[in-house]
């Protein structure tokens, strides 16, 4: 079920792709996805388990937070382990919405998605120019976003259909029992997206 792709023993971090994945749980003739792995080893011992990370996006890629400095925070004798979600990263199938990156970044050249919203929480929104910049910039971040979307559905077809957070949640599921076995609690930390991610885990 594994295939390794890159190992750094002297950072105790492993790159890996978990394969064979269902692409759809409820529709084995869908074929198979690979989740991207990177799992950074406890040092200290005994070893209380894995704890799973989630950075957020929703769209960020996950194998980065395998490191030392989150070893610190959550403790040296727990096993730290970073996924790439579905559709992100080295995860397979890909979101690709663009054709190449240089068609991407002509998508948000000189556009509210490369500046950034200019109005601020801080912003007196009674001031009808301020309000109006508000107005114009939420148009433009919605169509920009819709018409994103649009292309995606394009380019990605029926693929997309297997992206999406319940299916994330049911990943983490299948790692955990690969990890720490089949009746271990899954021990999980997300931040900003990650949280509602954590939310679904619970749920779930
Ligand atoms: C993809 O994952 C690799 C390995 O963790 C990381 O170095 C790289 O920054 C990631 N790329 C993106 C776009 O997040
Ligand atoms: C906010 O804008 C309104 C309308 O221009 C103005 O009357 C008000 O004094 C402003 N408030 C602050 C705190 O600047």
């Amino acid at each position: 079920m594994w295939v390794q792709f890159a190992r750094n023993t002297f950072f105790l971090v492993y790159l890996a792709a978990l394969d064979r994945v269902p692409k759809d749980y409820f529709d084995p003739t869908a074929g198979t996805a690979s989740i991207a792995i990177a799992r950074f080893r406890a040092t200290k011992h005994p070893k209380k388990g894995t704890v799973f990370l989630n950075p957020g996006g929703p769209g960020s890629s996950g194998t980065r937070l395998a490191t030392q400095a989150f070893a610190n925070l959550i403790g040296e004798d727990w096993e730290l382990l970073g996924w790439d979600p579905r559709g992100i990263n080295r995860t397979s199938p890909q979101v690709q919405c663009f054709d190449s990156q240089i068609d991407f970044n002509l998508f948000v050249a000189n556009t509210v998605l490369e500046h950034g919203f200019t109005v601020a929480f801080t912003s007196n929104l009674s001031d009808p120019v301020i309000e109006a910049q508000l107005v114009e910039q939420s148009r433009e971040y919605l169509v920009l976003q819709k018409t994103q979307a649009e292309l995606c559905a394009k380019n990605m077809g029926n693929e997309l259909r297997y992206m999406g957070t319940a299916t994330v949640v049911r990943d983490l599921d299948i790692m955990a029992k690969i990890f720490d076995g089949e009746d271990g609690k899954i021990n999980y930390w997300g931040t900003s997206y990650g949280s509602v991610l954590g939310a679904y885990l619970v749920n779930m």
